[in-house]
């Protein structure tokens, strides 16, 4: 990847489309390794990706996931209309999950997507409003040193 290079994808999700859980994220992988993006960087976007991903398709009609690779970072957008989240603060602890046993049936709902994803990330953003949507918005610096 040249150093200044820049590019952005827009992908959209339709909720409850589970066979397709993870589609997104793999395409996004292959295309950040095949762009020359270190493979540490690009397994914390992936992880990052389908757990937005995999939110969108249990929670919401409709979604987005925008992606931005720039210089130094990567920037993820993941954008719904849907439920929305009532409590943010308990949504992001680890284990808590109100994903029902459909979602669970298909090997989902553990409870970690949103506290991976703020681990995984440089910055971390959510806002929800309930009956309306969901916004989270994910940073993961290309430190070329470390990865
Ligand atoms: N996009 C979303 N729309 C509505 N609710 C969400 C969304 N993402 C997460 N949540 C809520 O936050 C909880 C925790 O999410 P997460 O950490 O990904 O765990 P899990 O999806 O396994 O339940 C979910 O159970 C759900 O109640
Ligand atoms: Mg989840």
């Amino acid at each position: 990847m040249k150093s200044e290079s820049e590019f952005v994808g827009n992908v959209s999700i339709v909720g409850h489309g589970f066979e397709y859980a993870g589609r997104v994220s793999n395409e996004i992988k292959k295309i950040l390794l095949e762009q020359g993006i270190p493979e540490g960087i690009v397994r914390r976007v992936a992880v990052v990706i389908f757990e937005v991903e995999v939110n969108i398709i249990s929670y919401a009609e409709t979604g987005f996931i925008r992606y931005q690779v720039l210089p130094d970072s990567i920037i993820i957008e993941a954008k719904d209309k849907g439920q929305g989240i009532a409590d943010i603060e308990l949504a992001q602890q680890e284990g808590y999950s109100t994903a029902d046993d459909k979602i669970r049936e298909m090997g989902f709902g553990a409870g970690m997507g949103l506290a991976n994803i703020k681990k995984f990330s440089d910055v971390f953003e959510i806002n929800s409003e309930v009956g309306k949507g969901t916004y989270v918005k994910s940073i993961i610096n290309i430190d070329k040193k470390r990865s």
